[in-house]
């Protein structure tokens, strides 16, 4: 039976970068019975819909969600990202970012798991006094037991079935509320995992260690706002951000596949985005459908056509041809 997939283009190069997933997907044989919809700044500049509950629900009754890149300039900043991408986590409780990297020396590939739902990006906090001489903003981090040892937990599940390493990123010697909370957590999780060594690096000195000695990592676990950073410079490091696939998961629900770029503004319409990152994005979607075959020939695909360049449809005919 065919996978029911939402597809969502979105804003700027999002919609140009699927399209070249999606060739990939049907080269490589593999039938989805998809349902297109039109979200992102240019949809809430037409009519002012941003998500809503209707769509929320068929999206729970998918198999998986594919989705391009939203946002654009001419929308205020953090309408769209709260309004659909966050409100799109925090529902479906996508709770783990899943990012995977190819090591700058291309000897290994390791992982981010970035908890998803939680820390500076949970919207607590506010203004008071706004547009005053004295106005005050804060934002909070929240971090609860269940959201940051469900984290560790899938961590270190990870870590079993690849290089048996997990490094937790935070910055506790700053932080020593949150940190405490994640520290503890990970050892007790740690416990459970005898076979699992484990590390322990500030999310400064980490941001070191990607660029100078990235073979220490195997999988990393760390919050919503160091993995956001983090996987920026994991992406810039190991070949670049068009080459940065993500999941966005609930293990127990449906999930959202994505690249780690945004919709380019700068480049749209230009025909020149690398679609290499949607299509990465795709295998992995493939992967969790269960048809890992597929994944692995499109990422090998990938792989094999990494270092050309080309415009953005001729590099979806690299990858199909190399399938
Ligand atoms: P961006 O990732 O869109 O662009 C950063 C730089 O990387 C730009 O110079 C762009 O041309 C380049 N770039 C990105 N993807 C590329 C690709 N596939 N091929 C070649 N070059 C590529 O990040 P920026 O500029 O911060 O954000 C632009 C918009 O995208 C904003 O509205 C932002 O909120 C949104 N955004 C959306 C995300 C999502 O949908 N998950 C993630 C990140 C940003
Ligand atoms: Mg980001």
């Amino acid at each position: 039976m065919a996978h029911k997939v939402g597809i969502v283009g979105g804003d700027g190069i999002g919609p140009e970068v699927i399209a070249q997933g999606m060739r990939v997907i049907e080269a490589a044989g593999v039938e989805l019975d998809t349902v297109d919809y039109d979200l992102g700044g240019q949809r809430y500049l037409k009519d002012g819909v941003v998500l809503t509950d209707e769509i929320l629900d068929e999206w729970r009754a998918l198999d998986a969600i594919y989705l391009g890149a939203v946002g654009t300039p001419d929308v205020p900043p953090g309408l769209i990202e709260r309004g659909l991408l966050l409100r799109m986590r925090f529902e479906l409780d996508l709770y783990i970012n899943h990012r995977p990297f190819l090591a700058p020396d291309g000897s290994h590939e390791f992982i981010v798991v970035r908890e998803n739902t939680e820390g500076t990006y949970a919207g607590e906090g506010g203004l008071l006094r706004k547009g005053t001489p004295h106005e005050i903003a804060t934002q909070g981090s929240v971090n609860t037991r269940m959201g940051v040892e469900r984290a560790c937990r899938y961590a270190f599940e990870q870590a079993t079935k690849r290089r048996n390493h997990v490094t937790l990123v935070h910055k506790t010697n700053v932080l020593t509320f949150s940190g405490d909370l994640w520290e503890r957590t990970f050892n007790e999780v740690a416990a459970d995992y005898p076979n699992v060594e484990t590390a322990y690096n500030h999310v400064d000195a980490a941001c070191i260690y990607f660029v100078e000695d990235p073979k220490r990592y195997d999988v990393i676990v760390t919050d919503n706002l160091f993995g956001d950073i983090l996987t920026d410079l994991g992406g810039a490091v190991s070949g670049g951000v068009g080459l940065a696939s993500s999941a966005n998961l609930n293990p127990e629900g449906v999930s959202m596949f994505e690249p780690v770029h945004g919709s380019a503004p700068d480049i749209t319409g230009q025909g020149i985005a690398n679609p290499l990152a949607a299509i990465l994005s795709g295998a992995m979607m493939l992967e969790h459908l269960g048809e890992t075959v597929a994944a692995t020939r499109i990422r090998n695909a990938c792989e094999a056509v990494s270092a050309e360049t080309g415009t953005t449809v001729e590099m979806g005919d690299k990858v199909i041809a190399a399938l």
